[in-house]
């Protein structure tokens, strides 16, 4: 690696989360790893949360279900977005389990579960309005759709506001699931509602669902400013360095980056990091602060393709370390510098930033 920026990704801090959550609550916990582990890496966090009392795995694609086998997982792995038919097949030769929502779709695999039984989950929209059967009939049809070719092993739903203590439709949605899969409960090993936000407000809860998939708080991070309290416990496993690149100083009046939008205004010592918007650092950073040796540091001029440059209150050494997220700059703080969430940017990174594990 020749890069002088990367991801550091702390192991303990995620072992810790999973450990603290699996003792508030006493459902089997799915670990969400979809999307790379939310950046921080499928296989590595996989391994960290199976080792530490996890006992599934949750991911969106087939691929990423794939890649886990052959990193040599054999943990049960839940594909919650959907898969069209035609991959039943393969789902089921890597023992992979799919989420499925209509009697057509079990008609249609069939043709392609032919070696051994394709595991599934059923789907049930009560209210996110996204992925999911709405009805009872449509569970029956299902059920009655299904033969020996299939598994029908779980059934869940999705909240849409589990993170918002006073929304009125995370309980609308907990009645029109309980109602859906009334009298049917012993017909399932694995029934689920939960995210991290719905697992932390169910602990303590006497439920009858056995299973929770946890994303965002294995990683430390809280599904919401409103939830942060009841998230204490946790620590953050994600923190983005790179080192100064360019250290020199521009004399009062001259311009930084492209449109030159920043002109300083004294002799100013600028630093140049060689991070950009290509790695996911987008243009929407511009203007927020870095840490340099303990001291916040502004962004000025727009974020190029592979670097910016930071104003900073005196020379300080070519490599020094900046810390872009984590520790003293709390990702939530760039969420809100971008206007979004905690998860979109532990996204948006991309690989093209190394993984470090510590
Ligand atoms: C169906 C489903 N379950 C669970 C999760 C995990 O959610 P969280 O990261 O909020 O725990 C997600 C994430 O988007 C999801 O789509």
């Amino acid at each position: 690696m020749f890069r002088p920026s990367w991801i550091e990704i702390d192991r303990a801090a995620i072992a810790h989360n999973i450990i603290e959550i699996k003792k508030r609550i006493p459902q089997a916990l799915m670990a969400v790893v979809k999307a790379n582990a939310y950046g921080h890496g499928a296989v590595e966090v996989a391994n960290i949360a199976l080792a530490n009392g996890a006992t599934m795995l949750g991911v969106a694609l087939l691929e990423e279900a794939i890649e886990l086998r052959d990193a040599g997982i054999t943990a049960p792995i839940l594909v919650m977005e959907a898969q069209f038919p035609e991959y039943a097949g393969v789902a089921a030769e890597h023992d992979v389990t799919l989420s499925v929502f209509s009697a057509d779709w079990l008609r249609e695999a069939k043709a392609y579960v032919t070696e051994r039984p394709l595991t599934v989950h059923v789907k049930v929209d009560t209210g996110m309005g996204r992925l999911g059967l709405r009805t009872r009939a449509e569970l029956d049809a299902l059920l009655d759709a299904a033969d020996d070719r299939f598994d029908v092993e779980g059934v869940y739903t999705h909240f849409a506001t589990a993170d918002e203590p006073d929304s009125p439709l995370y309980y609308e949605q907990q009645k029109r699931f309980s109602q859906l899969i009334d009298g049917l409960i012993p017909r399932f090993r694995y029934i689920h509602t939960s995210n991290s936000a719905g697992a932390i407000r169910m602990a303590g809860e006497d439920v009858p669902y056995n299973l929770v998939r946890v994303g965002i708080a294995l990683y430390g991070l809280y599904p919401s400013s409103e939830m942060a309290s009841s998230y204490a416990f946790l620590k953050p496993a994600f923190t983005l360095k790179s080192r100064l690149m360019q250290v020199k100083t521009l004399e009062a009046g001259q311009t930084v980056s492209y449109g030159a939008t920043y002109t300083t205004t004294a002799d100013e010592w600028i630093g140049t990091v060689p991070v950009g918007y290509a790695d996911g650092w987008i243009r929407k950073a511009s203007g927020f602060e870095v840490d340099v040796a303990g001291v916040r540091c502004p962004i000025v001029g727009r974020v190029c393709m592979d670097r910016f440059m930071i104003r900073l209150p005196h020379e300080f050494p070519v490599g020094t370390v900046v810390t872009l997220i984590g520790g003293p700059v709390a990702i939530d703080e760039l969420a809100t510098h971008l206007g979004t969430i905690n998860y979109e940017v532990v996204c948006q990174l991309t690989s093209r930033l190394p993984r470090r594990y510590v």
